[in-house]
C-alpha cells in the first residue's frame, strides 16, 4: 500500500525520519510531502534516503529558470489518487487551521483536499498554542469530518514550557495508521485461499450463462486478509476488479477451471473462503459453432457442475472452510443445511433480496453459522467490514479447534 507522509514545520520534523522507518516495516510505500517551514528543521535529503524516491517540497516544480510544466501541474492529483492513506505528522496549528478550513495554498493542503483516501494527523505545539480554543475548534472539526487525530502527548516541551503538546509517540501514529488502513498481523503465518466472482459456462463461442456476482466481497476479504498478514491466492471468476495489492491472483472462468485451481492451490492453505457464486448447472454439449435463431423453442440440456467445497472437505484437514449461502428466503434454514451438508466450519449467509446486500453493493447484510453452534446476525455494513468479521471468526474457530480437548477426569492441559 502506498501512503504520503505530510511533514509540517515543526521542531518535531525530525521525528517524522523514524516514523518513515516504522511504516516502512509494515510494508508501506511512503511518499513524504514536506511544507517550506518543514524545510527549515530538516532537509529534504533525510528522506529522499529514506524512502528511495523524491521529496515533494513545491506545488510547482519546475527546473531552474523554465515554467512549471504540466506534470507538475497535476502532481498533487495524481499522488491524491495513488495513495492509501495521508498522515500528516507533525501537523502544526497553522496546517491544521488549513485542513479545517480547506485551505490549499501549497502542495500538502491541496493533496488533503484532492485525495479520497482516510487522514490521520498528529499535531505538534507549543502548549498555548495546542489549547487555544481556536486550535481545539480545528481538531474538533477536523474530527467530525473523520479525520483521525493522534492526540499529542504531555511533556516538556522544544520551547521551554511543560504541557500537551509534543508529538505523539512514532508507535502511537504508526498504530493509528495501521488501524485506519486495516493492517493487523492476526493471520501472519497463515494462507488463505479467496475464490471471487461468477463463472461462465458457454452455450456456443459468443454466449454463457453466468450470474450477477460483481465479485466485491471476495476482493474485500483477499484484501482484508492480506492486510491482517496472511498470504492470499485469490482464484477469480471475471471481474472488472483490480485485485488488491499483494495477493497471488489465479484468473479464471468457468466451473471446471475454478475446480482445478482450487483444488491444487488448497493443500498450501490453512483457509479456504468460497465466496464465489458458482455456476451450478452447465450445458451438457456446447455447441462449437454459433447457435442459428430458429422459429420454435429452444432447449437446453443442462448437467450439475461439479461442487468444490464439498469435494474440498473431504481432505479437509485442519484447515478451516467457509462458504457462502446467498439466498432469497428461508436464509437460517437453508444456511444451516449447507453448513452440515457442505461440511464447512463457517457459512455466510445473506438475504439477496434484502436493501443493501448482495450482488454489486457496496454494503452487505449477513448473518454468520459457525459448526459450533454460533449465529450472528450482523447489521448493514461495508464489504470490507464484514470481510473482517468474517476472518475475526474464522481466527476463533482456528483458536477452539487448536484447545487440547480434556477428557473427563484427566488433567488437563495446565494442571
Ligand atoms: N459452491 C461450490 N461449488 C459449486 C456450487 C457452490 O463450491 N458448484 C460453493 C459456493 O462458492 C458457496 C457455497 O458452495 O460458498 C454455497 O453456494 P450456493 O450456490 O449458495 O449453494 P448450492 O450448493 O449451489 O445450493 P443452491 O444454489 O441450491 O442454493
Amino acid at each position: 500500500m502506498k501512503i504520503a507522509l505530510g511533514v509540517s514545520g515543526g521542531v518535531a520534523a525530525y521525528k517524522a525520519a523514524e516514523l518513515v522507518r516504522r511504516l516502512q516495516q509494515e510494508k508501506l510505500d511512503v511518499q513524504v510531502v514536506m511544507t517550506r517551514s518543514a524545510q527549515e528543521f530538516v532537509a529534504p535529503l533525510t528522506f529522499a534516503a529514506l524512502t528511495g524516491q523524491k521529496v515533494i517540497t513545491e506545488m510547482f516544480s519546475a527546473d531552474a529558470g523554465a515554467p512549471a510544466n504540466v506534470e507538475s501541474a497535476i502532481e498533487h492529483i495524481a499522488v491524491a489518487q495513488r495513495i492509501d492513506l495521508l498522515v500528516i505528522a507533525p501537523a502544526t496549528a497553522n496546517v491544521l487551521a488549513k485542513l479545517a478550513r480547506g485551505i490549499a495554498d501549497d502542495f500538502l493542503t491541496t493533496l488533503h483536499l484532492a485525495t479520497t483516501a482516510p487522514v490521520v494527523v498528529a499535531p505538534a505545539m507549543n502548549v498555548n498554542m495546542w489549547e487555544h480554543p481556536a486550535t481545539q475548534e480545528n481538531v474538533e472539526a477536523l474530527r467530525a469530518r473523520g479525520v483521525r487525530i493522534v492526540e499529542p502527548d504531555e511533556g516538556y516541551l522544544a520551547c521551554g514550557m511543560t504541557g500537551a503538546g509534543r508529538l505523539a509517540g512514532v508507535e502511537a501514529i504508526a498504530r493509528a495508521v495501521c488501524e485506519v488502513l486495516g493492517i493487523r498481523h492476526d493471520f501472519d503465518g497463515e494462507t488463505a485461499l479467496v475464490t471471487a466472482g461468477p463463472t461462465c459456462e458457454d452455450l456456443d463461442p459468443v454466449r454463457f450463462l453466468t450470474n450477477r456476482s460483481s465479485g466485491k466481497m471476495g476482493y474485500a476479504l483477499a484484501d482484508a486478509a492480506g492486510r491482517r498478514g496472511a498470504r492470499v491466492i485469490l482464484i477469480s471468476g471475471p471481474t472488472a476488479l483490480e485485485p488488491p495489492a499483494g495477493v497471488e491472483l489465479v484468473s479464471v472462468r468457468t466451473t471446471e477451471e475454478m475446480y482445478r485451481a482450487v483444488l491444487e492451490r488448497a493443500t498450501e492453505c490453512t483457509v479456504v473462503i468460497k465466496a464465489a457464486a458458482v455456476a451450478d448447472y452447465r450445458p451438457v454439449s456446447p455447441h462449437s459453432k454459433k447457435l442459428k435463431r430458429g422459429a420454435g423453442r429452444l432447449t437446453l440440456e443442462l448437467e450439475p457442475t461439479p461442487d468444490i467445497l464439498s469435494d474440498l472437505a473431504r481432505e479437509k484437514g485442519d484447515r478451516i472452510l467457509v462458504g457462502f449461502a446467498a439466498e432469497t428466503d428461508h436464509v437460517s434454514e437453508h444456511a444451516r443445511e449447507k453448513l452440515r451438508a457442505k461440511r464447512a466450519d463457517l457459512i455466510v449467509a445473506n438475504d439477496v433480496t434484502q436493501e443493501g446486500a448482495g450482488f454489486d453493493h457496496e454494503t452487505n447484510i449477513v448473518s454468520l453459522f459457525t459448526r459450533d453452534g454460533r449465529e450472528l446476525s450482523l447489521p448493514r455494513m461495508s464489504k470490507f467490514d464484514v470481510a473482517n468479521r468474517i476472518l475475526d471468526e474464522v481466527l476463533r474457530l482456528r483458536h477452539a479447534s487448536r484447545q487440547v480437548p480434556t477428557v473427563e477426569g484427566a488433567p488437563g492441559p495446565d494442571t
